[in-house]
């Protein structure tokens, strides 16, 4: 009797030992020593569902929140999850496998939102069944969507892949991952534990948004979609959906434009841009060569590079034709790839041979751009594609078919269709759904 009562107080001493190591890290640091510097954008909501009101995602909403000035929308289950953690997982798996939702109490439109940061648990190792339901009932089309989530240990799994396929049309910034407590410390009534401190979320905050800051003192740069991207060596790539076929590349201090055209509609103030390193053209018409544009931008050292044909009417810069290949500044490998029509009756609008398409290598990141073309029997040679960007209109290049049969050739990780007028783009994104590419849907009208 007396050694069980031994060993029963060495586990209860243990026990609270445990607690109280959980508490000091709950306690740890709940003010932000950090200032916010970026400028997040326009009006925000911080939508969230969290298993109790001082649930972990709830407690990194509020920080979000208090440091964004966003609007708080916390969602509620309509019948609530039971209490018990195993009970818990059970009704979630119920749910998972019964199509993956779970009825909230009516959140309005967010029509007039511009950023909408949304946080969730991670169940599972995705999202969970009321944030589901959430995404299923809301339209996120030209929103930049700020995901952020909790978990227990096993880190944000699908979530992030899984939001860019829920919302094709929003921009997706890159998201907080968290580490909160398990439920057992919840049921032991040692509230939350949040293992990172607020500092962290206004660092985050900071990082995500620093580009915005940055492209601000460039003018209206601020009106467009932006993605970034790492390299092999942590370098940030950030990617600019300017219209159409147009884009900006940043790289390294780098910037690259490709296919600049101010008078393709809307019209667009280059002036606004900083001046360019590095200038691509793929071919003469007026949605991607335009001379006064190429000037607008244009420097001391500034590398143009366009196809044969482009580069003589121009009387400057390099020609580089299909299967030829150049190293630009930062040791960009720059391959020019055939880019052509084989639709009977629209081959005269890209003829084999004439126009290219581009494959950047930056630091191992590559990126293809494919110029005015059709799906080509040489796009399986293109290898390692990390970002691809495919164009869809009719009669001039492909149809959403087209596009989704070269990507599944291609493979890239990410895909932007691009150069797609007034095709309902989403088409590229329904028919891509099990192919496992991120289809990223920007204003590339
Ligand atoms: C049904 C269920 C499934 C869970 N699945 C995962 C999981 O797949 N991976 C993980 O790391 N944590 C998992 N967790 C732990 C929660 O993600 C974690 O405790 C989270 O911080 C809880 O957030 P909340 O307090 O805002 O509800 C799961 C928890 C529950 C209840």
């Amino acid at each position: 009797m007396k050694v069980l009562l031994v060993i029963l107080g060495i586990v209860v001493v243990a026990a609270i030992a445990f607690v109280a190591g959980c508490r000091i890290l709950a306690n740890r640091s709940t003010e932000a020593t950090v200032a916010l510097t970026a400028k997040v954008p326009g009006k925000i909501a911080v939508v969230y569902y969290s298993q109790s009101k001082v649930g972990n995602t709830a407690t990194v909403a509020k920080w979000i929140a208090k440091h964004t000035g966003g609007e708080l929308v916390p969602l509620e289950t309509v019948e609530a999850y039971p209490d018990a953690y195993g009970e818990t997982l059970k009704a979630a798996k119920k749910d998972m496998e019964n199509g993956g939702t779970r009825a909230i109490k009516s959140v309005p439109p967010l029509d007039g939102y511009d950023v909408v940061f949304i946080g969730t648990p991670i169940w599972y190792g995705t999202y969970v069944p009321p944030v589901a339901e959430f995404f299923k009932t809301h339209s996120f089309a030209g929103k930049t969507i700020v995901p952020f989530c909790t978990h227990g240990g096993g880190g944000a799994g699908r979530y992030f892949v899984d939001v860019r396929k829920a919302c094709p049309a929003a921009t997706v910034k890159e998201g907080l991952t968290i580490r909160g407590s398990n439920q057992v410390e919840r049921r032991l009534g040692t509230g939350v534990t949040v293992h990172h401190t607020e500092d962290d979320v206004v660092n985050w905050l900071n990082a995500v948004f620093a580009a915005t800051a940055a492209s601000a003192t460039t003018g209206d740069a601020l009106d467009f979609q932006t993605d970034t991207f790492k390299t092999q060596e942590g370098k940030t790539v950030t990617i600019t959906a300017i219209k159409h076929a147009s884009l900006r590349i940043q790289y390294d201090g780098l910037e690259i434009q490709v296919d600049p055209v101010a008078k393709y509609a809307p019209e667009t103030d280059y002036s606004k841009f900083p001046k360019a390193d590095v200038i691509l053209v793929t071919h003469e018409h007026f949605d991607h060569f335009d001379s006064d544009t190429i000037a607008t931008l244009k420097k001391d050292g500034t590398e143009i590079v366009a196809n044969p044909a482009v580069q003589k009417m121009l009387g400057f810069g390099t020609a580089l034709a299909n299967g030829e290949s150049r190293v630009l500044a930062k040791e960009i490998n720059l391959d020019a790839v055939p880019a052509y029509n084989t639709t009977p009756g629209h081959t005269q609008f890209h003829p084999k041979g004439r126009d290219n398409g581009y494959v950047l290598t930056m630091d191992g990141l590559r990126i293809y751009i494919a110029g005015d073309t059709e799906d080509i029997p040489e796009m399986s040679a293109l290898k390692d594609i990390d970002v691809a960007f495919l164009p869809c209109n009719q009669p001039y290049t492909m149809t959403p078919e087209q596009v989704a049969k070269a990507a599944r050739t291609i493979k890239p990780k990410v895909l932007f269709p691009y150069h797609y007028s007034q095709t309902p783009i989403k088409q590229v994104a329904d028919l891509l759904a099990d192919s496992g590419i991120d289809v990223r849907i920007r204003n590339y009208q």
